[in-house]
């Protein structure tokens, strides 16, 4: 068979090994999963990734400088620029143009966690989960800009049939099934630290999804990216499933990225401490870049300006506007403008020698992905948003610790309690700043501080808050 040659030819042949032991749905499952690879691709990436000594990388560090970035200004109600900003945004919404998108086709490894991360319970009180969340933000948006916003999840072979079912179970949480609509990410194969594809079962390879960068070649191939432009549909808002704190769509942000000529946006904090494990915004060769915060030299990750302010400061929250042209460009037949593949060691069961199936303690192999945030270099002009913590940014990454459900439930009752607190509610917080006792506000009631305030003002009714609330 062709495809077994192919395969002899590029030094894995063991892949079809055990052929003749398996069934005919094995045979067909093992025949899709070996049509996907690029073995042309992959021999580069073994060559390129895994056997070469040194990695090439094109950043020069001596050089490399901040990227400069739209500070919140401290009278933002009568800051002209981001007035500006605000009412284009709004006008974007409002006629149709925004799609929220969110990049949910990861494993979820470090929370551990059985299930789509989507569906992973999240609200203090509620236990809301994290799809339940951005499908309200949604909706409320819709009510706000009366609009179709329809939105986009990327899934991935892993997860594909969990999520669908998630959301059916649960009606789509009233948004309306024809506009929720999910696409498979692509896979890619693992290797071995010799560069062998490892197998999984007989007749399976370890297979695994390519990356959040995946998801411009799956807008593509799965054709949401016309069906995009037949609905005129040009701008992107980009998110990523582990982040109940964004705000799905921002029309500051969205405005500013639709009045300048760039074709991605990002929104920015700055880092809360020098090592902080956030991506940093540069400029490398008069072209954006993040820089990994594994790849920072620490002596940059350190350094202060004259006034005593971490140099690079910008950190970047995987939060983007992308312009639908430039998915297009970045896809289009030819195109020399991919995403390059980075390599993550990994513990990969696989399956050994005598075709036992072996769960390795130690990295014992290499996956290949692709990272959203490498388009930034050939999207022009760089625009970079500031954002707030709280009103943006708490991902839930691990079982415990920074970045849990833990830490993620106790900053949205701290967010909670600011927009209270704004409006002259008394409350009373621990030492850490979280309510005493439980909030949870829906984000149909208000999910920024003025929508929020203008709910408050509407309920017009007093609220115990010596017990949980829960304001819906
Ligand atoms: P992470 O980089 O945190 O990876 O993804 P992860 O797979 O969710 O978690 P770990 O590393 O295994 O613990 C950041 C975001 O990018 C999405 C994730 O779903 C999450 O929203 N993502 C990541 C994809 O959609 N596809 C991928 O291949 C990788």
């Amino acid at each position: 068979m062709d495809i077994r040659n192919r395969f002899e030819q590029h030094g894995q042949g063991h892949v079809f090994q055990y052929w003749d032991d398996l069934g005919s749905d094995e045979k067909a499952g093992l025949l899709e999963q070996a049509e996907e690879i690029d073995l042309d691709e992959l021999d580069r990436l073994i060559a390129t990734l895994v056997k070469a000594t040194e990695v090439h990388s094109e950043i020069n560090y001596d050089s490399l400088e901040p990227a400069l970035y739209e500070r919140i200004p401290e009278d933002l109600e009568n800051d002209v620029r981001w007035q500006a900003a605000k009412q284009a945004g709004e006008t974007a919404l409002r006629s149709g143009r925004v799609a929220a998108f969110t990049v949910a086709g990861g494993q979820g490894t470090r929370l551990g966690y059985d299930g789509p991360k989507g569906t992973f319970p999240i609200s203090p009180i509620e236990n809301k989960p994290l799809f339940q969340v951005f499908a309200e933000k949604i909706m409320a948006a819709r009510r706000r800009f009366e609009c179709d916003l329809p939105w986009y999840v990327m899934t991935s072979n892993v997860n594909h049939e969990a999520t669908e079912a998630f959301f059916a179970e649960n009606d789509f949480f009233g948004l309306g099934g024809g506009t929720v609509r999910f696409f498979r990410q692509g896979r890619m194969p693992a290797v071995d630290l010799e560069g062998r594809i490892l197998m999984e079962s007989k007749g399976a390879i370890a297979m695994s999804p390519d990356g959040h960068g995946g998801s411009m070649r799956a807008l593509d191939r799965s054709g949401a990216l016309s069906e995009m432009e037949l609905k005129g549909i040009d701008l992107l808002s980009y998110f990523q499933v582990d982040n109940p704190h964004v705000q799905v769509v921002d029309p500051y942000f969205i405005g500013f990225h639709a009045l300048s000529d760039t074709l991605m946006s990002s929104k920015m904090l700055p880092k809360a401490y020098e090592k902080e494990k956030l991506g940093h915004f540069c400029i490398s060769g008069g072209r954006l870049e993040v820089v990994e915060y594994s790849d920072m030299p620490d002596s940059l990750t350190v350094l202060r300006d004259e006034s005593g302010a971490l140099k690079f400061i910008a950190g970047s929250i995987a939060i983007h506007i992308v312009s639908v042209d430039f998915v297009r460009k970045l896809t289009k037949e030819g195109s020399t403008l991919a995403l390059p593949f980075h390599k993550a060691l990994k513990k990969i069961p696989y399956l050994n020698a005598s075709g036992e199936l072996v769960r390795p303690t130690e990295p014992n192999g290499v996956k290949f992905e692709t990272f959203v945030f490498d388009a930034l270099p050939f999207a022009g002009e760089a625009v970079i948003v500031e954002s707030t913590r709280l009103g943006d940014f708490s991902p839930v990454k691990n079982a415990e610790g920074v970045d849990s459900a833990k830490s993620c439930r106790a900053d949205q009752q701290r967010l909670f309690a600011q927009w209270l607190m704004a409006e002259g509610v008394e409350l009373e917080l621990d030492e850490e700043g979280v309510p005493v006792h439980k909030l949870e506000v829906s984000p149909l009631f208000g999910y920024d501080a003025e929508s929020f305030s203008e709910s408050w003002k509407r309920l017009g009714e007093s609220v115990d808050f010596s017990k949980d609330v829960y304001l819906s």
